[in-house]
């Protein structure tokens, strides 16, 4: 009956109905829990639409900062969200017990398998069952078993410093898109951490699967959504869509879930025996990953562990530790080549640890961990890289408790909307300094322990309380191990004007382009000591350099010259055939042969021995001795018959004729007979140079075979050492494409050889 009389007068009405609803209702939400003393934006009072847009524009962070700098401590972002700036808040609201729970915004970010939401750590908002789960997974994460992810971080280290060689340094030499790079070494370093396989990012140099692509659009769907989550039901979560996932019509699988889903069942009765006994078996050199390591929380809590847990806890880690630690990482990098002083003042100090040892060498100066935690100011460096720019761009938020609670000395209604965003937190003044806009990673130095303490509890980069970042110890393995191994192998410029930044919850770097190039450490150059032997043919040049002289240490200098290494020549002529007895006694050496490779506190003797050392420590991107199998061995091989196979028989002639004076038929008899050892010998090398497939020894460039063996050959050839004027046309030819070589040339004119 009501209704009968009201209809009419709402239809003749209507606009003067609904205009007064409208006003009624952002009133509503102006006065809202009371919620109208607290300043902001001025739509923002009355409509969540205000939010909505302005996280649509990407640029929340600058928002945040600036409506504290003019509002005080706190600022409201909608009808029912507050946002808090006092480091204060941090214990009340993210604190332990405090009865705070996830707000919807997460649950917008939940992956969906088979139609079913999967509730991982991140995005659920049952704490009561975060709670369980997470006790269930925590020992994964602890510091203990940081041991455990550190070869696997190592692998993946190896292959990103070889291909960034390959892609930004060798030939191909090409500007890197540095921050999509990052992305490739966080998103597969997850992958290898959670599943012992990289998703294949690094090795493809492309976004594997449209993973990246998908998580970007996907964020950039879900920070706006998040703000009104009720579109999320309507658009993405339709309860319809998601019925017709269950019944299997629309089988749309999330591309991680989809990736996980496949290395599980590549492991299924690995893993299906780690569930049935909990036990683990460790694998030499390999760590234990976090796949393991749910099933075996899924053997120990089986009352809570499912399947459905494991997979979401896999997934989880690509979604919440990929984008954080490549934005986390880009932010070091960027911020040092802006700094050039900041940038020399790190190197020096990763120079220093490497030449006191406090840095071990390793294949491609990897760093460890240990090591890493003992260098101060690459921890200021990266704490001020964190502070400058955090991965999280908006608040944290969390729904007050029914009964409300006191926060700052306020007291918030229940079911409110607070938080805290750490771009706001992280320039506060009074904690920071006066220079909280400036990157100046000292002040983690200067400050006094109590400040450092408060300054430590201010930073946000991480959330805080129940709700943590759970991955939190392993992307500090991550930044702390690659930081030093990257600027330690490379030198980075920076090839464009400026990054530019966009906040779709995480605020995401892009064009921030760099040049590489292979570093030299600027150390005290390796010093080569040698015997000149003053041959008859230019002794009356007055130059000592343009007199003829013959000696192994060319091997040495060409393959320094090689390498691209600065290095010393400290050479003595022979007295009557010998060495000096004063150079014998400097050079440290009891047999006082030469050549030797004094490098820092080493002396290193035998051209062969030198050959390796040099490979070892300096050969970074493998180019004098290759890395895989097949061609190591066989410069391996070249290293050692240049002097054990080539010189000694080449020798046992020349010795023959020098001594054998006396008794020339047997000197004959001996020449004849090793001739055929050297004719051999030569007809072996002729054959590899055939088989080569390129000009050098073992394809077509120089590699420390050709170093080794080009001597050897030239020696035999030019003394005709039982080789009777034979001639070998490929021999010739490589002999004179190895002379023909810039660093050969060098290294002669260095040295001084000649034969
Ligand atoms: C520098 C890198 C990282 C940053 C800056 C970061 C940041 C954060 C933040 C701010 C939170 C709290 C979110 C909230 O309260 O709303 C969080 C939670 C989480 N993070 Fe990280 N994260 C990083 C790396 C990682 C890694 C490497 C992993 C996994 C291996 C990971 C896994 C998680 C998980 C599972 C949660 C949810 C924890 C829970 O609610 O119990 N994060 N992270």
């Amino acid at each position: 009956m009501i209704i009968g009389e009201l209809l009419p007068l709402l239809v003749a009405y209507w606009p003067i109905v609904l205009a007064t609803s409208a006003v009624a209702y952002l009133l509503n939400n102006k006065f809202y829990k009371g919620l109208n003393k607290y300043p902001g934006a001025p739509l923002a009072a009355y409509t969540n639409w205000w939010r909505f847009f302005e996280v649509w524009g990407q640029k929340s962070e600058v928002t945040h900062v600036a409506l504290h700098k003019e509002h005080g401590d706190i600022v409201r972002l909608g009808p029912n969200v507050l946002s808090f700036a006092d480091p204060k808040a941090i214990k009340t609201i993210y604190g332990l017990n405090k009865g705070m729970t996830k707000s919807d915004f997460y649950p917008v970010q939940q992956a969906v398998s088979k139609g079913k939401r999967l509730q991982s750590l991140f995005s659920t908002t049952w704490e009561d069952y975060h709670a369980k789960y997470r006790r269930c997974v925590n020992g994964a994460f602890a510091m203990s078993s940081l041991v455990e992810y550190e070869p696997l971080v190592d692998s993946t280290t190896d292959v990103y410093i070889e291909r960034t060689k390959e892609l930004y340094c060798g030939e191909k030499k090409q500007r890197c898109d540095f921050t999509r790079w990052l992305q490739f070494y966080a998103f597969d370093v997850i992958g290898e951490l959670t599943w012992s396989k990289r998703l294949g990012y690094i090795e493809k140099d492309q976004d594997v699967d449209g993973i990246i692509e998908f998580l970007n659009k996907f964020l950039s769907y879900a920070a706006p959504i998040g703000q009104m989550p009720f579109l999320d039901l309507i658009l993405e979560k339709n309860p319809l869509k998601l019925q017709l996932e269950k019944w299997g019509v629309n089988k749309k699988v999330f591309p991680v879930t989809k990736f996980a889903l496949d290395r599980s069942g590549e492991r299924k009765d690995e893993m299906q025996k780690v569930r049935e006994t909990g036990i683990v078996e460790k694998r030499p050199g390999r760590g234990i990953d976090l796949l393991t390591k749910f099933n075996q929380a899924q053997h120990d809590h089986p009352e809570f562990m499912t399947d459905a847990q494991v997979l979401a806890a896999s997934t989880s880690m690509v979604f919440a530790g990929s984008e954080t630690t490549a934005i986390s990482l880009s932010s070091v990098f960027y911020h040092l080549v802006r700094h050039p002083k900041v940038y020399a003042k790190l190197m020096q100090e990763l120079d220093d640890a490497a030449e006191t040892g406090a840095i071990q060498q390793r294949d491609n100066n990897k760093v460890s961990w240990a090591e890493s935690q003992k260098l101060p100011y690459l921890d200021a460096v990266i704490q001020e890289s964190f502070r400058m720019h955090p991965a999280a761009g908006l608040i944290l938020e969390r729904i007050t408790p029914k009964q409300g609670i006191e926060i700052c000395g306020e007291h918030i209604p229940g079911g409110v909307i607070v938080g805290c965003n750490s771009w706001v937190l992280h320039r506060r003044p009074e904690v920071f300094g006066a220079d909280v806009d400036t990157f100046r990673p000292e002040r983690w130095i200067e400050a006094d322990s109590l400040k450092l303490k408060e300054m430590k509890a201010t930073m946000f980069q991480f959330g805080a309380g129940a709700r943590t970042c759970i991955g939190k110890n392993i992307s500090l393995l991550e930044i702390y191990k690659l930081v030093p191994t990257f600027l330690r192998t490379f030198e980075i410029e920076m090839a464009c004007d400026d990054w530019k930044t966009r906040n779709a919850w995480f605020v995401r770097q892009s064009e921030f382009y760099t040049n590489f190039k292979l570093r030299s450490v600027p150390r005290e150059v390796p010093s080569l000591m040698f015997l000149r032997k003053t041959s008859g043919v230019n002794k009356a040049s007055s130059s000592p350099v343009e007199t003829l002289m013959a000696s192994r240490s060319i091997r040495t200098a060409w393959q320094l010259e090689e390498m691209g290494l600065d290095y010393k020549v400290e050479f003595s002529e022979r007295e009557n055939g010998k060495a000096p007895q004063q150079f014998k006694d400097d050079s440290g050496d009891a047999l006082g042969k030469f050549p030797l490779l004094k490098d820092g506190d080493l002396t290193v003797g035998e051209s062969g021995a030198i050959a390796e050392y040099l490979c070892e420590h300096y050969d970074t991107s493998n180019k004098l001795l290759p890395k895989d199998s097949a061609t190591r061995v066989k410069c391996q091989r070249w290293i050692h018959a240049s002097e054990a196979t080539y010189a000694l028989h080449a020798l046992a002639i020349l010795y023959t004729r020098w001594f054998g004076a006396d008794n020339p038929s047997a000197a004959e008899k001996i020449e004849q007979g090793m001739s055929v050892n050297v004719c051999k010998d030569m007809d072996f090398l002729e054959n590899e140079l055939a088989k080569s497939g390129g000009k050098f020894l073992v394809g077509d460039s120089v590699t420390v075979a050709d170093c080794m063996m080009l001597f050897s050959a030239q020696f035999i050839l030019a003394r005709q050492l039982g080789v009777q004027g034979k001639k070998w046309e490929k021999i010739n030819q490589w002999i004179k494409d190895c002379e023909n070589t810039e660093s050969y040339k060098r290294a002669v004119e260095k040295t001084g050889h000649a034969l």
